[in-house]
Order: C-alpha cells, then structure tokens, then sequence
C-alpha cells in the first residue's frame, strides 16, 4: 500500500486527493508561486482585474510589505502537540481563524470560482463571505455552503433602499450567518489597469480580448462550461431578460456610496443575526459602528482596490482594537499571504483574517483543485506558526510579543507599547 493510502485509513480515493495535494504543496509552496502561474494561464484583463489596485498601487503593495514588517517573537520549549486553530465567530465554531474575503466579479478570474470556493470553504469550515456583485446567487451559495457563509452588502439608494432591503431579506431566509455592509466603496475608484485594457460595462470583445482569450485555452474551456459570468444576485432587479449586462448595468446604475450612519443602523435593526462592517480604518469609526451594535468590525482598506492614499489596514488594527476590541470582534483583511500573517494579525489582536486575492490565484493557476490547495497552505502555515511562537490555541495567540513598526498609535501615546513590556505568560 502505498504511504498516503495508509494514511488515508486504506480508501484509495481519500489517498488520491491526498497524494494530489502532497504533489500541489511540492510545486507551488506559496501564494507568490500561484499568483506567478495565474499571470500566465487567464487573459491579461483577467489577472489585471483581481490583481491591480487603485491609482499607482501604492496600498496594494503597503498592505504586502506591512504585514512583513511585523516581528513576532517566538517561545521555545512549550509542547504544542494537540494545538487547536478552531475559533468561534458569532457563535459558529470555525476550523481555523482565516475566511474567503468577498469579491465581485470573480468569475472573470475564473468562471464558476464561488461554487468551487464555497465548496472549499464548507468543507473545511472556514467563513466564505458572498459579494453583492457575485456571480452566484445567495440562494445556490446557501446550498452549496450552509454552515459558513456570510453576506456582504453594498447600498443601493435608489427608490429608498428597494433593492438594498430585498437583497437584506434573501441572506436571511438564505440563513446568511453574518450580514457584512462594506462602507469604503465611497465613489468610484481609478483602477488605471482596467482603464488600459477596457474592463467595463458592457465588456467589449476587442481584437486584444479575442486573443488573450484564445491563447488562454484553460480559462476559455471553464467559461464555455459555466457561460458568460452574471451578477447573479441583481437578477431579479435587472428587467425581464436579465442578461450579463443588465445585471452588471443594474449593479452600476442602482448601486454606489457609502452606507451612512443612518442606513447601517436602520440595516442593524432590520437583521437580527451578527452584523459586521467591513472598511473601517479610523478607531472612532470603529467606535461608532459599535455603537451603532455592530457586533463585528473588518478593518480592511478593500485590498488596495479603492483609496490609494490608505494606510496598510494591519497598521490600523491595533489602534481599533484598543478603541473596541473588549466590546466587538474585530478581524483584518488586506495583504494577507501566508499563515505567518494570519498569527501575526492574530498576535496583534484580530480574532480572524480575511484573505481576496490568494483565493483567485490559487484558481486560476490550478482550476477547481487550487481553492482547497491554499486553503491547505494557509492551514498547514497556521499550524507550523503555532509551533514556532509556542501557541495552542487562538486565545493564545493575543499573547506573542510583537514589533509592529508601521502602527499607528494615538498622539502621545508611546511608540512601542508591547516592546520592551513583553507579557510574562507563555
Ligand atoms: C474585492 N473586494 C470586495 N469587497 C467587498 O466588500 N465587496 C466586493 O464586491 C469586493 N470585490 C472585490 C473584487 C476583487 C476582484 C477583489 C480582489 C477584492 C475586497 C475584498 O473583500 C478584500 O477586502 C480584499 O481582497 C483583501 O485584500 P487581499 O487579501 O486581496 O490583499
């Protein structure tokens, strides 16, 4: 018998997928190796899509280059066999403290990526949180992801809030577990490599599309099987025939702004699950979502995508978590790559991250297998980080002392207040 059946219990199908993953963690051990074989396996518009950000990117790359800048110090000696990653999120025991960030319009990365992406992250119980703009519906989400999934809602105010109270009423009777208003999708954003290679609305088949199509031949068999990406969820919104591009038109017509104050109390009133505001930055707004009874907070500048100007969100985190942090979960996405900067978010008092992009990658490098190949490097990275700082559980590790050079920090405040102070508990 060969060694992963014997460690598959004897089924050979379960030693298949094993072998198939053990071969999957040899060739593209990283996020960085996936993201460098999806460049050249979608069309261009594609990847520059999912991969570009607002402006000159200065923020994607800050978000990157500052989760790297923080320093955990690690703890020997301390047996952590045993250790748990699970961790409860509003009431839902989650396997490990990373979830799917939502993302509109996955499908141009990979046609059918939330059903596969759904499917992963309910079979390994992690948090998939469903976009507004997504191309499936909350309804088959809901079939294809029960126990995990939550719903991100953008605003839509025309004919006060129609569509914005529909779509709150369909992730309820969908079981939606968390209801996710994003608030930093404030006016239009400049993404100059979408400008460059046409992505808009109708989407044009130019001569260039046409053949970074046809010389992506993997992609264009996925889209053949899945067909032309909708937006699933404002088809009942989009007219009689609802078509690609109604209901992309219908998402750009109806759709923009910021949920104000007002709106995101009349949402919290309205949903009677766990609320979670997705997009703060500044810890008074943190403060008054919370006031406002949110029960979750994402701080999260949207991977880059809109403000250039941001600072890097885990540089924002520590400050939101002393300003709340006692009273509310917060939780962090932007520049997420690794397992690494998972602890180190959670070192620094998130109770969960949130990763977009390495999600995409891992899709279009490898089809349907690439969603469970990077929910298994971000969970076998965990685990090994859990080791080296000396941690058993998540609980744990709010304890690790941590260098963060990039925070920022109240005036007056000390400029490192876990440094030298280290915690004396292991
Ligand atoms: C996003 N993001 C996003 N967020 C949201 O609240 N609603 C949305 O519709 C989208 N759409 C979207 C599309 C694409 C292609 C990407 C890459 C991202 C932002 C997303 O939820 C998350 O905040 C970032 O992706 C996190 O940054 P990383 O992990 O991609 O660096």
């Amino acid at each position: 018998m060969a060694e992963t059946e014997l460690r598959a219990g004897g089924d050979p199908e379960a030693a298949a997928v094993a072998a198939r993953a053990a071969r999957l963690r040899q060739r593209f051990p990283t996020i960085e190796d996936l993201r460098a074989r999806a460049r050249w396996r979608v069309p261009r518009f594609a990847f520059d899509f999912v991969d570009g950000g607002a402006n000159d990117e200065t923020c994607v790359e800050r978000n990157i280059a500052a989760f790297r800048s923080v320093e955990l110090l690690p703890r020997y000696c301390v047996d952590t066999k045993g250790a748990s990653t699970a961790v409860e999120l509003f009431g839902t025991r989650y396997a490990a403290p990373i979830g799917i960030a939502p993302m509109g319009s996955p499908g141009l990365m990979w046609p059918g990526a939330e059903q596969y992406l759904a499917r992963a992250a309910q079979r390994a119980r992690i948090p998939f949180v469903l976009a507004t703009p997504a191309n499936e519906s909350i309804e088959r989400i809901a079939e294809l992801a029960p126990d995990v999934f939550w719903f991100q809602l953008y605003r839509f105010p025309h004919n006060d809030h129609a569509i914005t109270y529909d779509l709150v009423r369909r992730a309820d009777v969908a079981g939606a577990r968390v209801l996710v208003p994003t608030v930093d999708s404030a006016g239009k954003s400049k993404r100059p490599r979408d400008i460059r290679n046409g992505v808009a609305v109708p989407f044009r088949f130019t001569p260039k599309v046409v053949w970074q199509v046809a010389t992506s031949p993997a992609w264009a068999w996925s889209l053949l099987k899945h067909g032309m990406p909708r937006t699933e969820n404002l088809v009942p919104y989009a007219g009689p025939d609802p078509t690609q591009v109604s209901t992309a038109r219908t998402m750009q017509l109806r759709s923009g702004g910021s949920h104000t104050w007002d709106e995101l109390a009349r949402l919290r009133e309205r949903w009677k699950r766990a609320f979670v505001v997705k997009g703060i930055l500044h810890p008074q707004d943190a403060e008054r979502a919370v006031a406002l009874g949110a029960d979750g907070i994402v701080v999260s500048n949207h991977g880059g995508r809109h403000f250039d100007g941001a600072p890097a969100s885990i540089d924002m985190l520590p400050a939101i978590v002393a300003a709340v942090g006692s009273r509310a979960t917060v939780m962090v996405d932007s520049g997420i790559r690794s397992g690494l900067d998972v602890v180190r978010a959670l070192a620094l008092g998130a109770k969960a991250g949130f990763s977009g992009r390495p999600f995409l990658y891992g899709l279009a490098a490898l089809g349907p297998a690439g969603a469970r190949h990077v929910v298994d490097l971000f969970f076998d990275e965990i685990r090994t980080e859990f080791t080296h700082t000396g941690i058993r559980s998540v609980a744990e590790a709010a304890a690790i002392a941590a260098r963060h050079p990039g925070a920022w920090r109240a005036a007056g405040e000390a400029p490192e207040p876990r440094f030298p102070f280290l915690p004396t508990t292991p």
